[in-house]
């Protein structure tokens, strides 16, 4: 899509069950932001979303060069927490109450992924 050409369609068995995208790209300061969702909970923890993450990463870094991946995700969100874990983001704060989610004030957790950090990790091809 020309129009969102950071955007993926998420294709298991011949079914599109997701989507991922890296938006808010700031070519300046080389970074962007990650979101990913797989719609039917029947295929989450499969190993799939961390597959994605690291495939996304890979082209962020590879391809695109650049040199910080950033995400929120909600405090609760354990399974999301792991996989973006497991893809090597690394927690760096906490936005207090900053989602109404059912009458009850919810947090988010920021992440982040820098350029050294994915070359060093097993994920990255220039590790030495
Ligand atoms: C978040 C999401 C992309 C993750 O993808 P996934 O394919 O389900 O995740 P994976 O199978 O790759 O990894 C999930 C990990 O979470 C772990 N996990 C699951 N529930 C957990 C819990 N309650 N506490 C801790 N870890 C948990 C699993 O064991 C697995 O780790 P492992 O492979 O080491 O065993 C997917 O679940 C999803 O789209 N969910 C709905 C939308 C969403 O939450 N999007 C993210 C918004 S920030």
């Amino acid at each position: 899509m020309k129009k969102h050409p950071l955007y993926w369609i998420i294709e298991y068995q011949g079914k599109c069950i997701g989507t991922a995208k890296l938006y808010s790209v700031d070519e300046l300061n080389r970074r962007a932001g990650y979101a990913i969702g797989i719609f039917d909970k029947k295929y989450w923890e499969k190993g799939l979303g961390t597959e994605v993450t690291q495939l996304v990463l890979k082209y962020a870094f590879e391809k695109l060069n650049l040199h910080r991946i950033d995400l929120k995700v909600l405090s609760f969100n354990h399974r999301a927490i792991a996989c973006y874990e497991k893809c090597g983001f690394v927690k760096e704060g906490i936005e207090r109450e900053g989602s109404l989610i059912g009458g009850e004030w919810c947090s988010d957790i920021i992440f982040s992924i820098l350029e050294q950090e994915y070359h060093t990790s097993r994920l990255g091809h220039k590790a030495s």
